[in-house]
């Protein structure tokens, strides 16, 4: 061996040494399995997560990118391999450090899954309650993420009297509530109008760009993927087809107005009785 390569081989393990005591490698699955009965769901799949992207996961319905998802934060426990979160192997910890390392991870879904006999505010509060958040302290807190989220003034209303894009806004406020080191985002705009999407993943960008936290969103929308990630996984039937780099594009708003939808709907057509 030469002197260079040496050399080379040496400096390039002092980087890896330090990128990892820095944290970069947020969340690292290292050939990950699941099934479910005999369906196998998840095929051996590696997968590196960084700290601060937005990575995105997209593919078809039944590829396993929920369930990929869900392996990210042990909700789902892998048949075979290891899930590593910065430097912690959560495979190996019992269920007492997992609930204390799970803190560390939010997660939104689809159907924003609030409480519904309770109010913005004590969705909020109660998952500072379940981490057991110093009681004086919460009320602060819970204000801090509904700022956060623009809706500081809706603390008394509940999910029936809210929009989509307000429900979406109090489950991040109820993710962040814990301060989490990455959030895991479910479908977070599927049951969402293309503007309150545009919003939703405006909100979705400050949390990751203002708060540093590292951002996982599966969608099957390539828009939204598009739209807000810097690196995504095509997944396919449980397996990993490829993972490329882009450059976010930023979803534009559309014109809401009901002119709009009239010569969108009757473009290029004569109306009869117009
Ligand atoms: N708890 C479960 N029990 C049995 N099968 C399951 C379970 N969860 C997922 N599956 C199966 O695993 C496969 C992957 O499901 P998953 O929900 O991860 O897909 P997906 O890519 O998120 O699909 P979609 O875009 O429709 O949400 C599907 O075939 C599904 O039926
Ligand atoms: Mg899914």
């Amino acid at each position: 061996m030469t002197v260079q390569v040496f050399k080379a081989i040496i400096i390039s393990i002092v980087i890896t040494l330090h990128l990892r005591e820095r944290g970069f490698f947020l969340i690292k699955l290292h050939d990950v399995s699941k099934s479910f009965g005999r369906f196998q769901a998840i095929k051996s799949v590696s997968l590196t997560i960084d700290k601060g992207e937005i990575h995105g996961i997209i593919g078809a319905s039944g590829a396993g990118k929920s369930t990929l998802l869900r392996l990210m934060n042990l909700l789902e426990i892998p048949d075979d391999g290891e899930v590593e979160i910065n430097g912690q192997n959560l495979t190996n910890l019992s269920s007492k450090d997992l609930r204390q390392e799970r803190k560390s991870i939010g997660m939104i879904f689809q159907h924003f899954n609030l409480v519904a006999n309770k109010t913005v505010y004590e969705n909020v509060a109660v998952s500072l309650q379940l981490a057991s958040f110093p009681r004086k302290e919460r009320k602060s807190r819970v204000m801090t993420c509904l700022e956060f989220v623009g809706l500081e003034t809706f603390c008394g209303k509940y999910p029936a009297q809210l929009s989509g894009g307000e429900k979406q806004r109090v489950a991040i406020a109820r993710a962040l509530a814990n301060s989490p080191r990455v959030l895991l985002c479910d479908e977070p705009t599927s049951s969402l109008d293309p503007n309150t999407t545009a919003e939703i993943l405006g909100v979705l960008e400050d949390v990751n760009k203002k708060l540093g936290v590292t951002i996982v969103i599966v969608s099957h929308e390539m828009e939204v993927i598009k739209g807000i990630c810097n690196r995504v996984t095509v997944l396919a039937n449980g397996e990993i087809y490829d993972t490329v780099l882009i450059e976010p594009s930023r979803i534009q708003m559309m014109d809401n107005s009901p002119r709009y939808f009239v010569e969108q709907l009757t473009e290029g057509r004569v109306i009869a009785d117009a």
